[in-house]
């Protein structure tokens, strides 16, 4: 089977020494992306720039902005079965780039910022074939958040987890995810190394989808 997997955070450069961006290691992507790789599937790890390596056999498409990795996604979607969105993507980048090193201004000083695309939403929305499992970072009201998410996402499945905690979501080694299914159901994944969870969500991602194939036929 084919998988593109989306990890890391975007970057959206302000001029050419800055950028905004966010805590997103990429590890829980690059773990998704191996656990499949373990289980002998074909791989695309699309990745914004993360500190670290890539797991051997995966495609590799390094992207910086929010703009190259929705190219990157619609490059890949067509011949994809599941599609990954792990990623910390910006919703905003700077109205404005600045050719040169903004100089410092001797006050108060405020960004324009304009919405990027939102990648899933926007291509989940176009006909196609594959599952789409979506993520959602949250710090408050999370399993709120996380419903809404799957509906307006349009994703077949949504991968809950709490960016609140110090032991567990952004940059950090474990885990804890809260897995969202299209038919209201809900399955909990207790804390555990991002790699463990990995395999479990794989094995839960591969199931939902069977299911999902023998309704439709
Ligand atoms: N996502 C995306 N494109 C964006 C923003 C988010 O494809 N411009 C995807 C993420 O990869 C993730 C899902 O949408 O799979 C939810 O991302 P999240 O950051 O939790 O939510 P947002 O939609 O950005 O909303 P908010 O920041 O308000 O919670």
């Amino acid at each position: 089977m084919k998988f593109v997997v989306t990890a890391g955070p975007t970057r959206e450069p302000l001029d050419p020494v800055r950028y905004l961006s966010n805590r997103s290691s990429g590890k829980m992507g690059y773990a998704i992306a191996a656990a499949a790789l373990e289980e002998h599937h074909a791989v695309t790890l699309i990745s914004g720039p993360v500190a670290i390596p890539a797991p051997a056999g995966a495609e590799v498409m390094r992207v910086t902005t929010g703009d190259e990795m929705f190219d990157a996604v619609a490059a890949r979607l067509e011949h994809c079965d599941v599609l990954v969105m792990c990623a910390a993507v910006c919703d905003y980048q700077p109205a404005h780039y600045t050719p040169e090193k903004m100089e410092k201004q001797g006050g108060p000083f405020s960004l324009a910022l304009v919405p990027t695309r939102d990648i899933l939403a926007s291509l989940t929305s176009r006909p196609h074939r594959c599952f789409v499992v979506g993520f959602a970072a949250e710090t408050q009201e999370l399993e709120a958040h996380a419903a809404r998410k799957l509906r307006e996402k349009n994703c077949d499945l949504l991968v809950a987890n709490d960016v609140s905690r110090a032991d567990v979501g952004m940059d950090s080694d474990d885990n804890e995810l809260l897995i969202f299914f299209s038919n209201g159901e809900r399955r909990k994944l207790s804390r555990a190394k991002k790699t463990e969870l990995a395999r479990a969500l794989l094995k839960i991602i591969l199931d939902a989808r069977e299911k999902c194939l023998t309704k439709k036929s």
